[in-house]
């Protein structure tokens, strides 16, 4: 029996016992209860495990551009997985055959699903829009903050959108298909095939042939999906770019470009109204603001920021800071604000044992990044993942840079070697553009990165990454791009970025195995190291026996945290000459957490252990700052 019909056999099954409800109008369509939603075990839970509950994910997804009139649809809706693209001809109709929770990972023990191999999926759900609810706005918009990979989305039976890419967030416009006052329907066709062969996307670190390095793929509605009502010209985007001398750039989109008179009002804690801007929409101006306070990682000051075109109003914020590179007593540096900031935190993978892509509260994603800003780290390294948007609103609340890796692409570990062909490495391109416009509004963020590691780099003579910098560049003039962190270097980009475990090789005259030589032209970084392991108790271990089969290709493995800690003394001090002697300019430690067979975190994968000392981690970062302030 194949899964589909195995499935099939159990709706059959299940359609005898349960209350025949009534007929739909598809040949798909199975007489069934659903299977009722309840989380599964997680192979391994978190402390956040318990408290998901059946409205995940409830704040408002959108930080950067608010509206009064919202409501999320996350919650339980019906799930079933499907044979193949053509059941796009005819979608099933009524519930689907079980329950499922959203946003989640089918493959997460939080979905109630817990599948996995599944590439072709449903997803169903039904919605209200009162018209109490829309206060006489007449267009209704429905947001994905994120669908991994394609997601075809149909309202009352009429396909509304199609989207494609697993990390970027679409707004449909529903209007026409929305009955505003009785029930709606809304099916989402989804199809991820991760890396299965000949399949050549972005998808990070998920695979479908899990191998120590390669985790447990996400597949599905991954992120919140919400409503809005709006006017018919509504606010689309905001554009705004604040600096360290005051000066703000605008640009207000509408989604129909007529123009429109518009006002920008830049709001200080109290509601302190400090200016009010006026414009026309969809033209850049500019305005100053004396003596703003500067964002930074000591100071991450924000200012609100109310954008009023009459017929729509909109909520965000933003911060003053300016990023640059410059020659500073004889060193490339990355400089924030005018100043030389050494920049130090982890590789952060964005991992959860219970929701695998989808942390399992807000509070669990901001407890990670407490920890590291806990223990002195300015920056954090997000690693081939894009987060929830709510991740970097945290960072910039925090005061933690952020280096943002595109997700690579790359084939199944065992066809490694293959490289993407010209559509491939277009849809990589279109993503990358994706990346920079939708999160270019972060404070936090500092710097792009394009490739890691080679991995779905092509190496032929015209090197793809630059030409990728310079369109990077022209979509966001005021951040660095590291083109490519750790190997493959053809001298693109701001960063002459070396991977070396465990110790450091941060702007040093040496370097080794698949790594280049240190390019003084560009800021000497290091993009990885560290990695020094230790076998958690079982309790706190992934308990996958490929995952425990692989701990032993995590770099270095020792015997207890006492000799974890002292490793990592001894690394960071190593790191700490290379900034007084050398090049370095910052350094990124791997990682943060345990990820299944990987078990090289300050934390393990649940998060109940923290093996750092905080005592001596603290004095170990503080003495890479001092260092780097001592060279100036
Ligand atoms: C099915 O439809 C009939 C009439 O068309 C209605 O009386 C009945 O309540 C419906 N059953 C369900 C479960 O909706
Ligand atoms: C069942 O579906 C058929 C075909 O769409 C429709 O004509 C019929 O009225 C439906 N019956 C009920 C009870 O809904
Ligand atoms: C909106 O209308 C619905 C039904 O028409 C009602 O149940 C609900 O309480 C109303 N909500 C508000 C905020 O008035
Ligand atoms: C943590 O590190 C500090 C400073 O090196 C040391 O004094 C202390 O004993 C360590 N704590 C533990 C639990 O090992």
């Amino acid at each position: 029996m194949t899964f589909y019909s195995v499935l099939v056999f159990v709706f059959l099954v299940l359609s005898a016992a349960a209350a025949p409800i009534n007929n739909t109008s598809n040949s798909h369509s199975r007489r069934h209860t659903p299977i009722p939603y309840r989380p599964l075990n997680p192979p391994l839970s978190t402390p956040w495990t318990e408290k998901v509950g059946t409205s995940p994910w409830p704040q408002h997804p959108r930080p950067q551009l608010y509206r009064e009139t919202w409501k999320s649809l996350n919650g339980i809706w019906t799930y079933q997985s499907a044979s193949g693209q053509a059941e796009l001809n005819s979608p099933p109709a009524g519930l689907l055959a079980q329950e499922v929770l959203i946003p989640s990972c089918i493959e997460s023990g939080l979905s109630g699903v817990m599948e996995s191999g599944v590439m072709y999926m449903w997803f169903a759900t039904t919605f209200d829009v009162s018209s109490n609810w829309t206060f006489g706005q007449p267009t209704i918009l429905l947001n994905f903050e994120a669908v991994d990979y394609e997601a075809t989305v149909f309202v009352n039976g009429n396909k509304a959108g199609f989207h494609r890419g697993g990390y970027f967030r679409f707004t449909l416009d529903i209007t026409e298909h929305v009955k505003v006052g009785s029930q709606n329907d809304l099916r989402v066709f989804v199809f991820d095939p991760t890396d299965e062969p000949p399949t050549y996307i972005p998808h990070g670190k998920q695979t479908r042939y899990t191998s120590h390095i390669w985790y447990t793929p996400c597949s599905g509605i991954w992120q919140s999906v919400w409503l809005e009502a709006v006017p018919t010209n509504y606010i689309s985007g905001l554009e705004v770019v604040a600096d360290m001398n005051g000066d703000v750039a605008a640009t207000v989109h509408t989604i129909t470009q007529t123009p429109l008179p518009v006002e920008m009002s830049l709001v200080d804690e109290g509601d302190v109204v400090l200016g009010i801007f006026r414009a026309t929409t969809d033209k850049k101006f500019s305005f100053h603001v004396p003596s703003a306070k500067l964002w930074s990682p000591d100071t991450p000051k924000l200012y609100k920021i109310v954008v009023n075109t009459q017929i729509d109003a909109v909520g965000s914020y933003t911060g003053f800071r300016t990023i640059s590179s410059r020659v500073v007593k004889g060193v490339q540096r990355p400089v924030l604000n005018g100043k030389f900031v050494f920049q130090f935190g982890t590789l952060d993978q964005g991992y959860w044992p219970d929701g695998i892509y989808v942390p399992p509260t807000v509070e669990a994603m901001e407890y990670d990044l407490q920890l590291l800003k806990s223990l002195g780290m300015n920056m954090v390294r997000k690693h081939i993942k894009v987060e929830p948007h709510l991740f970097y609103h945290a960072c910039d609340r925090l005061g933690l840079l952020v280096i943002q890796d595109m997700p690579s692409m790359h084939p199944a570990p065992s066809v490694l070697s293959t490289a993407p062909n010209a559509d491939q490495q277009a849809e990589f391109e279109r993503e990358v553009e994706l990346l920079v416009t939708q999160f270019k509004g972060y404070p936090c963020i500092v710097t792009w990165v394009i490739y890691n590691e080679g991995w779905g780099q092509l190496t032929d003579p015209y090197y793809p990454e630059i030409g990728i910098t310079a369109r990077i560049r022209e979509l966001d003039p005021t951040r660095l791009v590291d083109a490519t962190t750790g190997w493959w270097d053809h001298g693109a980009g701001d960063f002459s970025d070396n991977h070396h475990y465990a110790d450091p090789q941060c702007g040093t005259p040496w370097y080794s195995l698949n790594s280049a030589p240190y390019d003084p032209a560009r800021i000497g970084f290091q993009g990885e190291f560290g990695g020094v392991g230790h076998r958690p108790e079982m309790e706190n271990l992934w308990p996958i026996q490929q995952a425990i089969d692989t701990i032993p290709q995590t770099y270095e493995l020792n015997a207890d945290l006492a000799a974890f800690n002292y490793r990592a003394h001894v690394l960071l001090a190593q790191l700490r000459d290379q900034v007084a002697l050398y090049g370095c300019s910052g350094a990124v430690w791997t990682q943060t957490t345990d990820v299944e067979g990987e078990v090289n975190g300050l934390l393990t994968y649940d998060r109940r252990v923290v093996r750092a000392n905080a005592t001596q981690w603290r004095a170990d970062i503080l003495a890479l700052y001092l260092a780097a302030e001592a060279r100036g």
